[in-house]
This record gives structure tokens, sequence and C-alpha cells, in this order.
């Protein structure tokens, strides 16, 4: 039997969020040594699994270090759900996630991702069926809430399925986590957090509840804890640029203060980043880094230029140098 590590975590956990294209194995490790006490995987098909598709297998890599490490599925086919859990398990993650959150054309017009909560009996299927082959803990990911299609709109009740609906109807099952983005699915991925749904998943869930959406500083983590009483957040693009916001909301969350990032974290993060990439997908990470570059620049002075320069990177050697270069420029700006 696999231990269930999100009993070990300590609280307020803070997670880093599933992203796909930027949650790899190298963005985990960079968090993780920042601070995340726990890191997703982009969502992988699950039917890509189950046909050991290589694309998928390859994003499916991670290390020791990232660990606790969870592997994020979605689909819509319990059979592919139970392989695809089962292979999950063998391949060693700590974790499966189940996304029922996702807003993409391509994966709700299949009825899969967030429009599962218009279904929670189906969905309800689904966990059963990830559950069926494992023994690592098994968690979800889900938005507040999706408007109901006109068919089955009844007047006399409320518009919308929430992330409630979806709780009661997994009721009994030994799901350990739920992450809530704090929007419903019209919003995409901007506008106000639902709090008060965050808060209420909190009342009638009673595993783990990671609230999410929004949080770009540790401030921001502290007032969504605040808010929504939730067991921990989870953090996504937030982490964009500055690995380095876990280990800071740890900080603000048990002293009241933070220690602001310093040039030398910068540079750090930009190397180890790229150099993390290289190892990972050889010379193809390194043009994978420049999206994360403009990142870490954003808000420097002359940061158009330095984007400029970081096109024109191809070695490790080229990367320090312009790391370098920003960091005395850095250093040369007086404190505020
Ligand atoms: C580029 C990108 C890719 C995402 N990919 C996934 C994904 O694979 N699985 C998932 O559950 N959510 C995914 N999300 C949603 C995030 O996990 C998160 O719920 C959302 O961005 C809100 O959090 P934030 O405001 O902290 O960014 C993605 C979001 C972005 C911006």
């Amino acid at each position: 039997m696999a231990t269930n590590f999100w009993l070990q975590l300590k609280h307020p956990i803070l997670a880093l969020a599933p992203m796909e294209g930027v949650t790899d194995s190298a963005f985990r490790l960079l968090c993780r040594r920042r601070g995340a006490d726990v890191v997703y995987t982009e969502f992988m098909a699950a039917e890509a699994i189950t046909h050991g598709a290589k694309s998928v297998l390859a994003k499916m890599r991670f290390v020791a270090e990232e660990r606790p490490v969870v592997c994020q599925i979605f689909g819509k086919s319990p059979e592919a759900f139970a392989t695809a859990a089962k292979t999950i398990e063998d391949l060693g993650f700590d974790g499966i996630d189940l996304n029922f959150g996702c807003p993409a054309r391509k994966v709700v017009s299949h009825g899969a991702g967030v429009a599962l909560l218009r279904d929670p009996q189906y969905a309800r299927r689904l966990v059963e069926a990830a559950l069926e082959r494992i023994t690592i803990p098994l968690s979800i990911k889900v938005r507040t809430s999706i408007r109901k299609e006109s068919k089955d709109a009844d007047p006399g009740n409320p518009e919308r399925y929430t992330a409630l609906q979806l709780i009661e109807a997994i009721k009994g099952l030994p799901v350990h986590a739920i992450m809530v983005h704090g929007r419903g699915y019209e919003q995409g991925h901007s506008g106000d957090i639902d709090t008060d749904m965050i808060r209420q998943v909190k009342a009638a869930f009673p595993g783990i509840v990671l609230a999410n959406g929004g949080i770009t500083t540790p401030a921001g983590t502290a007032d969504m804890l605040d808010r929504t009483g939730a067991d921990g957040v989870g953090i996504a693009r937030g982490a964009w640029g500055q690995p380095w916001i876990f280990r800071q909301s740890r900080e603000l969350l048990s002293t009241g203060r933070f220690i602001p990032a310093n040039p030398d974290d910068v540079v750090s993060a930009i190397i180890e980043h790229a150099k993390l990439l290289n190892e990972l997908k050889g010379a193809y990470g390194l043009l994978e880094f420049r999206k994360h570059f403009g990142y870490y620049v954003t808000g420097f002075p002359g940061a158009a230029q330095w984007r400029r320069q970081a096109v024109t990177v191809s070695t490790i050697a080229d990367v320090t140098k312009l790391a370098n270069a920003i960091g005395n420029q850095l250093k040369e700006i007086p404190p505020a």
C-alpha cells in the first residue's frame, strides 16, 4: 500500500498547480527547490497513456527530487482512466489527479474536463474507475461552476452546476484532495475568484481543499487562505518568472514578512531553469526556455531588449552570460 503523502504535508499546503506546456519536470523541480510542497504535472490524455503514446510518456518523466509529484489526467473513458491510473502508479508517481476543470474546446467538446461538472454521476464513475487499480492517493481538480446547457436547464432550479454537486456525487469515495479553481467555466482564465464557493467546498468535502486562482504574491496566498479557510493553495501563473513565490509565501505565513528576491536569486533561477530544461529536452529545451525567460525579466528596466537578446541564446554559456548581465544591471538599481 502506497503512503498517502497528503497526510504528511505541513499546512497550509503550497502547491504548484498543473499547467500544460509549463509544469514539466524542470519547472516542477525549480518550484520544489523554492518551497512548493507538492507539484502537479500538466494534464495527460488518459487515452494516450493507455496507447503508450511516446509523446505523452516523454511528458511523464520526473525525477525523485520532485516528490511528492502528482500526475494529472483528463478524458472521458472509464476504461482509459483505470488503465492510465495503473500506469501512473507503476511509473512511481505519488498521486494521481483527475481533471474536471479544463475549459479548452478540444477537451470540453468531448465531454471531458469541466464539462464533467454537468454530469456528476458520470464523473463519479470515472473516479471509481481510476480508484479500481491504484493504491496511491487520488485527487481531483475542479472549477467552481458551469452554466447548465439549455436542454437541461430547469427554470425552478439554479442555473449552474457547481463543484458542490460533484462533491455530493463522490461522497464515500476515497478522494484525498480537491483543488478548486475559483472561476466558472465561462470566465476562462481571468476575472473574479469565487472565494465563497471555495469556502463552501471546504465545508462540504472531508479531505484536503486547495484554493486556486489569481495568486501572484505572497500576500495573495495569505489573503486566499483567509477568505476561503482552505487547507492550502494552488499557484499556477503566479509562479511564472518567480518560482520563489512558494518560499516567500511560507515566510509570510510563518513570520509575517518575507525576503524579496534579490538579483542573485533571479540570476540563479534563470541559469538553473535553462540547465534543467536543457538536460530534460536537449537543444529544444533551450528554445522553450525563451518563453520562461520573458517572465523572469517582466517589469525590469530594458526588459524588451533582454527578451530580444534571449532569442539568440543557443548554449548554457550564452544563458549564463545574459543572466549575469541582467544581475549586474539589477545590482546597480538603488533599493526602493
Ligand atoms: C498555460 C496554462 C495551462 C494550464 N494547464 C492546465 C492543466 O494542464 N491542467 C489543469 O488542471 N489546469 C490547467 N491550467 C489551469 C491552472 O492550473 C489554474 O487553475 C489557472 O491558471 C488559475 O490559476 P492562476 O490564476 O494561479 O493561474 C492551466 C493554466 C494555464 C495558464
